[in-house]
């Protein structure tokens, strides 16, 4: 039985007695309106450790005053349901008020791989996920956690995080689940029409496309601008960046290292992410 805690005390009360058996604890972080993509961070969870918390909160420090905070899916029932069935441990629900008490003012700012892409473009996003996680971390004290590689970006911050603040927590990054034709789960799918989705499920395609390219050696400005091309001719309204970058410090791909295509496409209302590897040559 999936047990729900909104409080930290009861939290860090629960993850103690866990740890005292001697039990490891992951903890799977979420914005909740969970799918399949949710559950296999879940599954990597239970099967490297002994008990798995998820968290259920929507951060309004990670939102632009333009950005869909109010309208942001929120299906509490739903998601407990899913926790139930996938086994999880303890379901962490905490109020905005729980997280960020009257007065709170400090902020967690991560260098390095937080630098560009996304920051173009949400130049509060990380500030806003690094001050969570950081205190979800704190107010949990997991062994492990684990995070989608959807999210790629978030993924090299997180992991950044820990190294740069010593936070005890091993990172771990989780394959992208993708629909039949490629697309990634993503909450923010829920926003897409029938015609939108039809588009959307090209960008993994054209994505690939272009990694292999870059691994079969084709010029990487031809290859990113080409890319770009192709997205928009597949009807997306606009293309935020897609870039190739190195892929664990995120800086600019070189030939012979590990890379990640990411991309950011928007598509009507709904802004769209998603990233491919490159494998070294
Ligand atoms: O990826 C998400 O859902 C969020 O950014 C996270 C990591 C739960 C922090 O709010």
């Amino acid at each position: 039985m999936t047990v729900v805690v909104e409080t930290i005390a009861a939290l860090r009360a629960q993850v103690r007695t866990w740890r005292a058996e001697g039990l490891k604890v992951a903890l799977v972080p979420t914005m909740g309106a969970l799918h399949d993509g949710h559950v296999s961070l879940m599954r990597a969870a239970l099967e490297r450790a002994d008990r798995c918390v998820v968290s259920i909160f929507v951060n309004p420090r990670q939102f632009a005053p333009t950005e869909d905070l109010d309208k942001y899916p929120r299906q509490l029932a739903l998601d407990l349901d899913r926790l139930e069935k996938a086994g999880v441990h303890l379901a962490f629900t905490p109020g905005v008020d729980e997280v960020y008490p009257q007065g709170f003012a400090t902020s967690i700012s991560v260098g390095g791989p937080s630098a560009g892409l996304e920051t173009d473009f949400r130049p509060a996003f990380f500030d806003g996920v690094a001050t969570v996680v950081g205190k979800l971390f704190i107010q949990s004290e997991p062994d492990l956690a684990v995070f989608g590689e959807k999210d790629y970006q978030q993924l090299c911050v997180v992991k950044k995080l820990c190294r740069d603040l010593d936070l005890p927590v091993e990172v771990l990054g989780s394959p992208t689940i993708r629909d039949a034709e490629g697309l990634a789960m993503s909450s923010r799918n829920a926003y897409l029409s029938a015609e939108e989705l039809e588009i959307a499920r090209q960008l993994n395609k054209l994505l690939r496309k272009a990694a292999s390219q870059l691994q079969s050696g084709a010029d990487e400005q031809a290859t990113m601008a080409a890319a770009r091309m192709a997205i928009l001719d597949a009807g997306f309204d606009v293309v935020d960046y897609v870039e190739a970058r190195e892929s664990v410090t995120l800086a600019p791909w070189q030939k012979d290292r590990n890379g990640r295509v990411l991309v950011a496409a928007r598509l009507g209302k709904t802004r769209l992410i998603d990233n491919v590897e490159i494998a070294a040559s």
